[in-house]
Parts: C-alpha cells; structure tokens; sequence
C-alpha cells in the first residue's frame, strides 16, 4: 500500500489542497488504485513556500491542482508497477 500525505495547514489549504485530495480521490477509484494507493491529511509539513505539499516515500513534492494526475502517474504509480 502506497501513502500519500497531503498537508491541509494554511498555506497549502489556501493553495488548494482540498481539490489536490479530491483529485487524487477521483483518480484513484477511477483506476481502481484504492487497495494500492491511500491518502491523509496531514498538519504543516514544513514547506509552506512550495504548498500544495505531498508526502510519499519520505520525500516532500509540491502538487497542485492542475498537476495532481501527473504528479500521480509519474511518481506514485511508477512505485506500483
Ligand atoms: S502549510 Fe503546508 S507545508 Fe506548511
């Protein structure tokens, strides 16, 4: 099971996180991932200048609305296959 943290503090909730999550949400039953791929919520993840901040694999990537299927296919999914 993969896991994507996804901050919800204030300067990545004014940025969109919300429609980050519910981007990965759509996407993720779209394509059946929901037994591979789990997303939180998660407090400030310490870089705020770069929000929306993702967490996966112990790294920090900064996604936005427009970028979260991408961000997915190139660097959550190629963790699966
Ligand atoms: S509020 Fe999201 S990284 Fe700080």
């Amino acid at each position: 099971m993969l896991e994507l943290s996804i901050c919800v503090g204030s300067a990545c909730h004014l940025k969109g996180s919300y429609d980050v999550i519910e981007k990965f949400k759509k996407y993720i039953n779209d394509n059946n991932l929901t037994n591979s791929i789990i997303i939180k919520a998660a407090f400030c993840l310490g870089h705020c200048t770069e929000a929306v901040s993702v967490k996966f694999n112990n790294k920090i990537y900064s996604v936005e609305p427009e970028t979260a299927e991408i961000f997915l296919e190139e660097i959550v999914l190629t963790n699966i296959i």
